[in-house]
């Protein structure tokens, strides 16, 4: 037998042994262009961040409906796993859509910590990572992968916006607070480095564990060191009774309160006065005066019956990069190298603005300044342009 021969052999030895292993009889590739294309969304339905994953669910079915409900001419077949925002069962969760579903795409997370055991199973299967919310920063930093691309933001990204405006508005002095885990953590990394750099002087940074909600003691704490304003990262349910509490607590008409716009994302009818006049940094704002986003706010709210916010856009845009990318490969989403390509070349045409991919794989986008007003947060400015994540560490 010839070096070659042999070693012909052993690769096809391999490939079969492959094959046996993952319980399949015909060869992959035959089965990814017949049938149907398996998406799996692994969001949280239950807990603090339960209405954002509805909100992101939302938005994917809606990017594929409009284009007639398939992914580059093939159907669908959708799975759903509820992650609770419960970082300990990110990897058991994330192997029920994997291994047990066999699914082609995963969508998922929103909670970072809950996106690191997602990391891990998409870095060693290779499955297609779709993250519509988390912002963990090593996802597109260290460790980003060929396979995993970002929809949403970074943590930080917001809130290197945030800084500067809130100097430029005259609060020179600043206490943060936010849930201690990785999502809190680092949007504080980008407030920091925009509000020192803008000259403005952090006296505190106080949190609690997520997703606690006892704030008393932290808001007596604020009360006492009369900052001049206060910055935050809260989301979904627990947002809400932040900045109630903080308004009972008195602190609402004394101390300006600022954050990353998840602070008023979803939750505005829920925190009702409390949210009035809240001033915050995002890659969206409903008030974005676009006929893009008008319509889709149209169409989102009649067919939802709720009204849209930045996870429904989240969702809906990594809806458009999936059509995108399937439309390129003719639905054979085993053409990996032909699908990323297309992918990493996308521009987006969000209601957010349109959006290009960086190479490490994050939206380069605008960030808004934007103001609760009523029952809306309304737009006042734009924060950042193109502002890019800086990928450190990020080699593809
Ligand atoms: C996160 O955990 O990365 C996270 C969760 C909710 C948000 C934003 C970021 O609104």
């Amino acid at each position: 037998m010839t070096q070659l021969n042999r070693r012909q052999m052993l690769s096809q030895g391999a490939a079969l042994i492959g094959t046996a292993a993952s319980g399949l009889l015909v060869p992959q590739h035959a089965l990814a262009q017949s049938g149907k294309i398996r998406v799996g969304f692994m969001l949280p339905y239950t807990g603090t961040f339960a209405q954002l994953g509805v909100a992101i669910e939302n938005g994917v079915r809606m990017a594929i409906n409009e284009q007639g409900g398939k992914l580059g001419g093939r159907e669908i077949e959708w799975f759903k796993v509820d992650d609770e925002s419960e970082p300990a069962k990110a990897i058991e969760n994330a192997n029920k859509l994997v291994q047990r579903d066999k699914v082609d795409v995963l969508i998922g997370t929103v909670h970072s910590g809950v996106q690191m055991g997602i990391h891990r199973v998409a870095r060693e299967s290779g499955v297609l990572n779709l993250i519509p919310n988390a912002g963990v920063h090593i996802a597109t930093r260290a460790q980003c992968a060929p396979n995993v691309f970002r929809t949403s933001f970074t943590n930080s990204q917001p809130t290197m916006a945030l800084g500067e405006a809130m100097v430029k508005r005259g609060h020179k002095k600043a206490v943060w607070i936010s849930w201690k885990y990785a999502a809190g953590d680092e949007a504080y990394e980008g407030f920091k480095e925009s509000y020192t750099k803008a000259g403005g002087t952090i006296i505190k940074e106080l949190g609690l564990p997520f997703p606690n909600v006892e704030f008393q003691a932290l808001l007596t704490e604020i009360a006492a060191l009369k900052p001049d304003a206060v910055a935050c990262f809260f989301a979904g349910g627990g947002a809400a009774k932040f900045m109630k509490d903080y308004a009972a607590a008195g602190l609402k008409d004394k101390i300006p309160l600022y954050g990353s716009g998840f602070l008023t994302e979803g939750v505005i009818d829920a925190a009702g006065p409390a949210a009035e006049g809240v001033l915050t940094t995002l890659h969206y704002g409903d008030g974005i005066e676009t006929k893009r986003n008008n319509e889709f706010r149209l169409a989102y709210a009649k067919t939802f019956k709720m009204q849209p916010d930045v996870y429904a856009v989240q969702g809906y845009d990594t809806g458009l990069l999936l059509i995108q990318g399937a439309n390129a490969v003719k639905g054979d989403l085993s053409k990996k190298g032909e699908l990323y390509k297309a992918m990493e070349g996308a521009t987006i045409d969000s209601p957010r603005g349109k959006w290009s991919m960086s190479k490490s794989h994050n939206p380069v986008q605008d960030m808004y300044l934007r103001q609760v007003v009523g029952k809306e947060n309304k737009v006042i400015g734009v924060a950042a342009k193109a502002l890019a994540d800086s990928g450190a560490g990020c080699r593809l």
